[in-house]
């Protein structure tokens, strides 16, 4: 199956890059001290959210969430450092996600889904 490269370096912190993979978008975003923590924030219920997943089960390394960028609800392409939680807003019919990619407000059932992805630290690179 077709790999896409990405090049961690051109990615600063707290940016996100959009990326083709397979004819969908992936969104790899390089987050923030700060968007991790909210990710993770203690005041945050994870057994109340629609789609319970702690931020640890997303992301393989904190600094580096991964996800396809196809809303769960009807498969619109939510837009970056948007919404209501530090996340991506979908303006189709208004779905918020958080920092971690996962469904928070708005009718999107499931959070965003994560691809298989790997490291390539030898070459600075994230494989999708
Ligand atoms: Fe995203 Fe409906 S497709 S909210």
């Amino acid at each position: 199956l077709a790999k896409v490269e990405v090049e961690m370096n051109n990615i600063p912190e707290g940016k996100n890059l959009v990326i083709k993979w397979r004819g969908k978008p992936v969104f790899v975003r390089h987050r923030t001290q700060d968007d991790i923590d909210d990710a993770r924030s203690s005041s945050l219920d994870v057994s109340k959210l629609r789609d319970p997943q702690k931020d640890e089960e997303r992301v393989k390394r904190p600094e580096w969430l991964v996800l396809l960028g196809v809303c769960t609800h009807l498969g619109c392409v939510p837009i970056g450092e948007a919404g209501d939680y530090n996340g991506w807003f979908c303006p189709c019919h208004g779905s918020h996600y958080d920092s971690s990619g996962r469904a928070r407000k708005g009718p999107a059932p499931l959070n965003l889904e994560v691809p298989e992805y790997d490291f390539n630290d030898d070459e600075g690179k994230i494989i999708i």
